[in-house]
């Protein structure tokens, strides 16, 4: 499903004003995500480093994990922020988090100028392992 005019401008600006919340010491990289739920509401997320990398979580997941706690599992969209001058697609961790709760979403990828990419989860991860897989 593609994005509204107006959705695009509420999620895009959501995801940039996470970004202003990062935690990234280490990369200076300050990202920010937002989630469209199925119920309307929108959820967003930065990424969060850790002084042990691994830990490192990145915005889509913060922003997924922060709907799905407050009750909201159906995903409509995710958009990303990145400072970027071009904008970047979910890393592949992501793409299998988001594929979870939203395997048909909408992606919107934004960054510091007026380029952006729109492309559906299912385009971005192909035959993915889903829940589906394990019943
Ligand atoms: N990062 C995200 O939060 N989302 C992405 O889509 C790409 C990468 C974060 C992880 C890490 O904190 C920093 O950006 C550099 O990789």
């Amino acid at each position: 499903m593609s994005l509204s005019p107006s959705q695009i401008r509420r999620l895009a600006a959501a995801a940039r004003r996470a970004a202003r919340s990062s935690y990234a010491p280490y990369s200076e990289f300050r990202v920010g995500a937002a989630v469209l739920t199925a119920s309307g509401k929108i959820f967003s997320g930065c990424n969060v480093e850790n002084a042990s990398s691994g830990l490192t979580i990145c915005a889509e997941r913060t922003a997924v994990f922060t709907a799905v706690a407050a009750g909201q599992r159906r995903l409509v969209a995710v958009a990303v922020y990145t400072p970027t001058p071009r904008p970047t697609a979910p890393c592949g961790a992501c793409r299998q988090v988001i594929h979870e709760f939203g395997p048909t979403a909408t992606v919107l990828c934004v960054c510091d100028s007026p380029d952006r990419i729109e492309i559906s989860l299912d385009q971005l991860l192909p035959k993915a392992f889903g829940p589906k897989d394990l019943r």
